[in-house]
C-alpha cells in the first residue's frame, strides 16, 4: 500500500508529493514541525501538541494555515489514509514560498505537510527491555530552543555521531557542564530515589511526553525536582532516562561508555514507561 501525504490541501502519494524550491522551509529551516504517536489509530497527547504547535507557530509570527478543529480532522485523515494503528505522525508548517530573501515575505500563505508511518511497538519494547547507550556532546544550538523548528542541524551532527559510536541518542551538555536535554529526547536521571530533569526555563524543549509524565510521577510517591544536574552527576546516577514521542520513555543503560547503575535499564525507569503508555493509550485522540 503507497504512503500517503497531505501537502497543502492536497493528500497525494509520499513517492510523489514535492512542496517547491522556494519554500522557507528548504531554504532557511523557516519552519515549525510536530511528531505525535499513535496508539490504536488515535493520536497521543493530542492536545499538548498542539498546544505546543501554536506556541512555536506564534513565536515565529507564522499563521495557523487553518483551525485546529479543521488540522484535527486532516491528521485523523492522514492516519486512516495510511491504515496506521500503532504508528508516528509527522506534521511540518512554514512560513510558505517566496523569491529567497530573509526578510519576511508579505501575503504568503504557510505550507503544510503531514505523513505517517507504522511502528513496530513489539520492536520497541524489546528496545526498551535492553535499553539504549548515550554519548555527550556540548549543547552548540542557539538560545531558543523551546520552539520546535525544523533547524535541527547540530541535532542531526551530534546523533550521527552517536550512531557510529554504537549509541542511540547524545545527551547535549552546556559549557557549564549541565546536561540540556537529548538530540531528541528530554533527559532524567534518578539519585537516591529522586527524579531530576532539567528546568523549561533553562533553554530546552518542552516535551509533550515529558508534560504527560510528570504528573504520573507525581501519583506514584516519586519526589521529582525541575533542576539542572550535571553530565558526571548523570553518570553516577543510580538511573538515566529519556522521553519522546518517539521512543515514550527509554532506559538509558550506558554514557560514553561509562555504566548507568548495573548496566540494565532501571526499575523505575521501566515502570513509568509501562505507566506512560497504559495513560497514553487511554487518553488518545482526546
Ligand atoms: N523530538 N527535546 C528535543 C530536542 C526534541 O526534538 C524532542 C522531540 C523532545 C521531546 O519532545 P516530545 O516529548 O514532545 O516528543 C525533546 C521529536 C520526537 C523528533 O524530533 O523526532
Amino acid at each position: 500500500m503507497p504512503r500517503i501525504a497531505y501537502v497543502n490541501g492536497v493528500y497525494e502519494r509520499a513517492s510523489e508529493a514535492a512542496v517547491s524550491i522556494e519554500d522557507r522551509g528548504y531554504q532557511f529551516a523557516d519552519a515549525v514541525y510536530e511528531v505525535w504517536s499513535v496508539f490504536d489509530g488515535r493520536l497521543a497527547d493530542l492536545a499538548g501538541h498542539l498546544n505546543r504547535l501554536e506556541r512555536s507557530l506564534s513565536e515565529l509570527q507564522i499563521a495557523m494555515p487553518m483551525p485546529r478543529t479543521s488540522l484535527l480532522v486532516v491528521l485523523n485523515e492522514v492516519v486512516r489514509r495510511n491504515r496506521i494503528r500503532e504508528g508516528l505522525i509527522y506534521l511540518q508548517i512554514s512560513r510558505g514560498v517566496a523569491p529567497r530573501d530573509h526578510v519576511f515575505p508579505v501575503d504568503v500563505r504557510p505550507s503544510i505537510v503531514i505523513t505517517a508511518r507504522p511502528v513496530d511497538r513489539e520492536a520497541a519494547a524489546r528496545k526498551a527491555a535492553q535499553g539504549i547507550k548515550a554519548i555527550s556532546a556540548p549543547d552548540i544550538r542557539w538560545g531558543r530552543c523551546d520552539i520546535k523548528t525544523v533547524g535541527l542541524l547540530p541535532n542531526v551532527l551530534a546523533k550521527q555521531v552517536a550512531k557510529e559510536q554504537g549509541a542511540g541518542e547524545v545527551i547535549f551538555v552546556d559549557a557549564e557542564g549541565f546536561v540540556t536535554e537529548g538530540g531528541s529526547t528530554n533527559v532524567y536521571i534518578v539519585v537516591d530515589g529522586v527524579i531530576k530533569t532539567r528546568s523549561l526555563t533553562a533553554n530546552i524543549l518542552a516535551g509533550v511526553t515529558r508534560l504527560n509524565l510528570l504528573p504520573l510521577i507525581a501519583e506514584s510517591g516519586i519526589e521529582l525536582r525541575e533542576e539542572s544536574f550535571t553530565l558526571a552527576e548523570a553518570k553516577a546516577a543510580s538511573e538515566v532516562f529519556i522521553t519522546a514521542a518517539t521512543s515514550l520513555v527509554m532506559p538509558i543503560i550506558a554514557i560514553d561508555d561509562h555504566k548507568i547503575g548495573d548496566g540494565k535499564p532501571g526499575p523505575i525507569a521501566c515502570a513509568l514507561r509501562e505507566v506512560y503508555i497504559e495513560r497514553a493509550r487511554a487518553s488518545a485522540g482526546v
